[in-house]
């Protein structure tokens, strides 16, 4: 039965039949056919092979050479772009829509393709001038013909010189081979087959925007890979080596239906896609494409953003500061309607939400950090050469600059990214254009029954509550009992508690006593009504909105660890952002480090120390390499490492930076780089990505000042006038390792663990490298501390120099960081070092200097 089945398919009618039917639908048969009606069998065969000398003219359409059963024929079709030019193309049977193979150069309606005497054949134009040709001249070609497979082949006698198979310009057919050196092109983007057999999508030839292997049943040793395209819609990977074919895809119409062509072509949207066409109905449908349109690399032009409305991609321009190239062609691009060039000083990263910039290989290895969405922000805004950056939400932390001229957007509203589009002066956004239009009224009917449905329940459980409340607290003192219970359920489930403002005034008892205060806004305390003593901090400056500063917070409030400093709680209304952390009854490191002698009571013995030091390197490590969203901390330094009743160190203030005004781009700048002075990795103001190498730098600061009980940047006679950290290096350099340590220590406690506070100092060195790369990581640390890893002695100090002198000679070669220098000098730096180092795009550094320095002044205590 079924054989029978597959039989009749294979040959639905006799050839007679077929071809009658064939003339009564299709157009290009017709007119090939035309002419001969009467001896329909000698014209179909005879005009099967086209003999030397035939010529075929653009000017006559209907001229065709067809193959011996008519379902394929070369002739010229009008180009879809331009009617007045022609291609000399082999189409489908059912007329010029579906070709399959094409000269690609266009000529007019004079020009001509001629097969000459010395079996060349060629494509003149109208003007004489040859277009195109086969270079079969000499090689014997006797005729030409094109078979019922759609391949044209020049012969000599029966061999095959020359064949469009073996020349595919963007189309594949069943039975034509594809292998390794054919390329499929259409505009700027081709297709190949590798050697190892994968399918490579390409991108001006430098982007490889897709790249897929066949099923591992085929790839190990391949010879000679080759591509093919079953009739029945399989595409595969054949080799020599392997006895049974790996599919690729399968068309969605795969086996269905009879006289159906189905082929593979690079479409000029840049996708591999499979189409069918049935036969003489001249259209083809769309069966299988290789990705999501957006994900073409280029698609939507240079610096256009690819998004779908409900059925197409389409193109657009990331803000109102962009026009596009070509009004009547959004694939065309987009550019700024100011050059960044041409605006030094207020560039501004215009922030798109949901949106990522493709990155490809072999952009995606040299372009890639790994850094929190700030930083990959502000890396793009201070680095003269990065026109946009993408930073990745999905838990890698992995952030993408793009120095490159071209840039290729895709916006969605499930891509877990952000980006940033450097523009020049204040960022002017697109109108959001689905709002209030027609479409939407039946969508607006539907979200107006369900809001009064909610709110009418709502209402009516409001009132069964509220009799419930009132029935049963009405002899109840106060409700704050009940209330505060409820907090502590929360605060033991760990989320985020969320606090009204006036919730906190009375805890703070009108923000009354004042802990400190930090880049982002004083801190007070306060005792919430379950009596928890509470840190509150009311940030300034943050306009961010709620939605965003609620996502924020439930970042940082996820993010736990016996060495970070826990979120309790929040607050945003209006105007006011406030969070709500664990109190720390110690303080801060500073307090216990820089004391005075006479105030020796807070002094910490070595073991405390080691311990704060340990402590502190863990909870970073969890930040930097164990958190669900890795965090670079920013601003390490011993304000913001707090101590608990037991002296267990805990970090504080990661996880702020986000929180920012995104708005106002030079305060998130300035508090993005509001790292302190002294703790500040050379690389914030040498222009260069910041990376969790960063904080190891600041670290190192930390770590240098627990074992000395001195602030590096201290210059004093004592270290020679030099910065402190520089002259401990090179103490230590010289052998003079004990020297560094604090004097205090000696007194105190007599079982000073030498070889440990040694240890402490080697690491404190290989921390503060210049080089981020000679840095070791956070949890190598842990391990150097531990003392689970051998410490190398770090590399000698380079002589020469003389950090003492002038804030802006910056001595990059040095070992210690240049701008260890630059902090050295006691007066505040003039604003030409900012200038120097590489932020002026960002802000003036006149503007610079004095926004930082209120912020880094009420820092340092
Ligand atoms: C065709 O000829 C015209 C006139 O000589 C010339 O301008 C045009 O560039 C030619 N087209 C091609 C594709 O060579
Ligand atoms: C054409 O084919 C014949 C026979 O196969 C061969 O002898 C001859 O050399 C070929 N001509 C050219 C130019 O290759
Ligand atoms: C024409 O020839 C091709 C290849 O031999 C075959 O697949 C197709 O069915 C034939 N078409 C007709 C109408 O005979
Ligand atoms: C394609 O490859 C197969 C297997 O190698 C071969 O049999 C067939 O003749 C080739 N087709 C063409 C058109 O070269
Ligand atoms: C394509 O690449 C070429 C050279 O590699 C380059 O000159 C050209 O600008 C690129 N095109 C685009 C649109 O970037
Ligand atoms: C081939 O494609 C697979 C994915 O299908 C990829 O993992 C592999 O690296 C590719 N191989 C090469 C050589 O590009
Ligand atoms: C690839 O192989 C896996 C198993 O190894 C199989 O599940 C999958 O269907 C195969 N895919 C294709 C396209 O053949
Ligand atoms: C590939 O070839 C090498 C040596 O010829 C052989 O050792 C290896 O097993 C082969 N791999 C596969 C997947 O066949
Ligand atoms: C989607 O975009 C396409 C192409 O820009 C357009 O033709 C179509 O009308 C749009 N559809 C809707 C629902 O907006």
């Amino acid at each position: 039965m079924l054989r029978q089945e597959d039989d009749l398919r294979a040959s639905p009618s006799s050839p007679l039949m077929d071809e009658l039917q064939q003339m009564i639908s299709s157009t290009i048969v017709t007119r090939s056919l035309l002419l001969c009606l009467p001896l329909l069998f000698l014209c179909s065969s005879a005009s099967a092979q086209v003999s030397l000398g035939s010529t075929l003219n653009a000017s006559n359409l209907a001229q065709a050479w067809p193959s011996p059963n008519g379902t394929f024929s070369l002739g010229f079709v009008s180009a879809a772009a331009d009617p007045s030019s022609f291609l000399a193309a082999i189409t489908y049977a059912g007329g010029s829509a579906v070709v399959v193979w094409s000269i690609g150069s266009a000529v007019d309606s004079s020009g001509s393709l001629q097969f000459l005497s010395t079996g060349n054949l060629r494509l003149v134009n109208g003007s004489g001038s040859t277009v195109w040709e086969s270079n079969t001249t000499g090689k014997g070609v006797t005729s030409a013909d094109i078979d019922d497979t759609g391949n044209l082949v020049l012969r000599n006698g029966t061999a095959s010189v020359w064949s469009s198979f073996a020349h595919p310009t963007d189309t594949i057919v069943p039975s034509q081979n594809f292998t390794v050196g054919q390329t499929l092109r259409s505009g700027l983007y081709s297709f190949n087959l590798s050697s190892s057999g994968n399918l490579t999508l390409w991108w001006n030839n430098s982007i490889e925007y897709w790249n897929q292997g066949a099923n591992s049943s085929i790839q190990g040793n391949l010879t000679h890979p080759t591509l093919g395209l079953q009739s029945i819609g399989i595409l595969y990977i054949s080799d020599p080596s392997s006895s049974s074919p790996a599919t690729m895809a399968y068309s969605s119409d795969y086996a269905e239906g009879s006289d159906i062509l189905r082929f593979l072509r690079l479409d000029s949207d840049g996708n591999l896609k499979i189409f069918s066409s049935a036969k003489n109905s001249g259209s083809m449908t769309l069966r299988w494409a290789a990705l999501d349109q957006c994900k073409v690399f280029g698609y939507c032009g240079n610096l256009g953003i690819c998004s779908y409305n409900d059925s197409s991609p389409m193109c657009g321009c990331p803000s109102q500061n962009f026009v596009p190239v070509d009004p009547y062609d959004s694939r065309k691009g987009c550019k700024r309607k100011v050059n960044i060039e041409d605006c030094p000083g207020s560039a501004t990263m215009l922030e798109l939400d949901h949106a990522l910039f493709l990155t490809y290989p072999p952009e995606l290895s040299s372009q890639v950090f790994f850094v929190g969405i700030s930083a990959c922000r502000l890396n793009c805004l201070v680095s003269g050469s990065c026109t946009a950056s993408t930073s990745l939400s999905d838990g890698t932390g992995l952030c993408y600059l793009k120095s490159v001229n071209f840039v290729s957007g895709y916006e969605n509203p499930a891509l877990p990214s952000t980006s940033y589009v450097k523009v020049c002066g204040p960022v002017v956004l697109n109108p959001s254009s689905l709002e209030g239009t027609g479409k939407n009224k039946g969508w607006r009917l539907h979200a107006w029954v369900v809001v009064v449905v909610v709110l009418a329940t709502a209402f009516g459980l409001i009132l069964l509550e509220g009799g419930l409340w009132w029935s049963c607290f009405r002899n109840s003192t106060r409700f704050g009992a009940l209330s505060s219970q409820y907090q502590l359920l929360e605060y033991a489930s760990g989320a985020p508690v969320q606090f009204t403002y006036k919730e906190l005034q009375r805890a703070t008892k009108g923000f009354m006593e004042k802990l400190g205060a930090g880049g982002f806004g004083a801190v007070y305390r306060g005792v919430l009504t379950n009596r928890t003593v509470v840190a509150v901090k009311q940030l300034e400056g943050i306009e961010q909105g709620e939605k965003q500063f609620r996502m924020e917070v439930a970042t940082i409030s996820s993010t736990h660890h016996l060495n970070l400093v826990r979120l309790i709680g929040f607050c945003s209304e209006g105007r006011h952002r406030l969070l709500v952390y664990e109190f720390m009854k110690n303080g801060s490191l500073d307090d216990f480090l820089f004391t005075s002698e006479e105030n020796s009571g807070k002094l910490l013995n070595w073991e405390q120390r080691f311990n704060v030091a340990l402590g502190t390197a863990r909870g970073i490590t969890y930040l930097h390499e164990e958190c669900r969203d890795c965090i670079v901390h920013c601003d390490i330094k011993p304000e913001n490492i707090l101590l608990d009743e037991n002296y267990n160190a805990k970090v504080s203030d990661f996880g702020l930076a986000k929180l920012v005004n995104p708005k106002d781009h030079r305060y998130r700048t300035l508090t993005s780089v509001r790292g302190t002075r002294g703790y500040l990795a050379p690389e914030w103001l040498a222009n260069l990505p910041i990376t969790s190498k960063s904080d190891i730098y600041s670290y190192g600061m930390v770590l240098l000042e627990i074992v000395s009980g001195r602030r590096n940047f201290d210059v004093s006679v004592e270290t020679n006038n030099k910065k402190f950290s520089m002259w401990a290096y090179e103490e230590f350099g010289k052998g003079n390792g004990e020297n560094i340590i604090d004097k205090r220590l000696f007194g105190a406690n007599q079982d000073l663990n030498m070889e440990q506070v040694m240890r402490a100092i080697q690491i404190s060195f290989w921390c503060i490298q210049e080089q981020p790369s000679h840095r070791p990581t956070m949890g190598k640390i842990v391990q150097m501390l531990e003392g689970i890893t051998e410490i190398e002695r770090p590399p000698p100090p380079k002589a020469a120099v003389d950090g003492s002198h002038s804030g802006s000679s910056i001595n990059v070669s040095s070992n210690i960081s240049a701008l260890s220098t630059f902090a050295a000098s006691a007066p505040p730096p003039s604003s030409s070092s900012f200038r120097t180092s590489g932020v002026s795009p960002v802000a003036s550094g006149r503007d610079m200097e004095k926004a930082s320095s209120s912020h880094l002044n009420s820092d340092s205590k």
